[in-house]
């Protein structure tokens, strides 16, 4: 496994991008193509997510070691969420800055994707190694803001349902796992 170069990670990344571009240009992304292309692009950056979150628990308690693709996973997830807004204010929104913002306030579960995109960013920005290195314990101390971007993004796609589908109260539990698995106390 070790012997996978990172660059794998952001190639396969790119991946569930070249599969919607796929669907776009054959005609099978359905009837609301925007629409289909925002919530796709929404539900891969929150696998990356998810993904990104299983990383210290799999190492933990399985002894599945993947911390060195950690960062690539994070920002393959930064990539997404940044795409996912971009298709709602180009594609949806039509650039239009008043009529993006009337959406926020129709639509208030957008602001929580907001408040989780302004979480993300400082993330995103710092995962370089100069960054880390000059950052140092504050580092470590920045990135626990992904459990509340990861909590508000998950609250954010539930409330897009209006009713909660099953799959959605499967995304609520699989947070909540990744959350008590670190909350499991240590062996001495
Ligand atoms: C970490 C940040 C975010 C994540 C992980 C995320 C994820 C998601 C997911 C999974 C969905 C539903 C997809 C589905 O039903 O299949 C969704 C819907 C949506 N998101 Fe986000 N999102 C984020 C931030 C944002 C932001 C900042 C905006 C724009 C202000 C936004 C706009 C939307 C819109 C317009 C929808 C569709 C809602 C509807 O159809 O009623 N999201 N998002």
């Amino acid at each position: 496994m070790r012997k996978v170069p990172v660059g794998a990670v952001y190639l396969a990344g790119l991946a569930p991008l070249g599969w919607i571009v796929w669907l776009v240009v054959s005609g099978g992304i359905g009837v609301d193509p925007v629409k289909e292309i925002e919530h796709r692009l929404g539900k891969i950056a929150l696998w990356f997510l998810f993904g990104g979150l299983a990383i210290t628990p799999l190492r933990r308690f399985l002894r599945i070691d993947l911390l060195r693709y950690r960062r690539a996973v994070g920002l393959v997830a930064f990539f997404y969420v940044g795409l996912h807004v971009l298709v709602w204010l180009v594609l949806d929104m039509g650039m239009l800055w008043a009529q993006a913002l009337g959406d926020l306030v129709r639509r208030p579960y957008l602001i929580l994707g907001v408040a989780a995109l302004l979480l993300l960013l400082p993330l995103a920005l710092t995962s370089n190694t100069a960054s880390i290195r000059r950052l140092g314990r504050n580092w470590r101390r920045l990135h626990l803001l992904v459990y509340p971007a990861v909590a508000l993004a998950v609250v954010h796609y539930l409330w897009q349902m209006k009713v909660v589908q099953p799959q959605g109260w499967l995304w609520l539990a699989g947070f909540g796992v990744l959350m008590a698995l670190r909350a499991v106390p240590r062996r001495r």
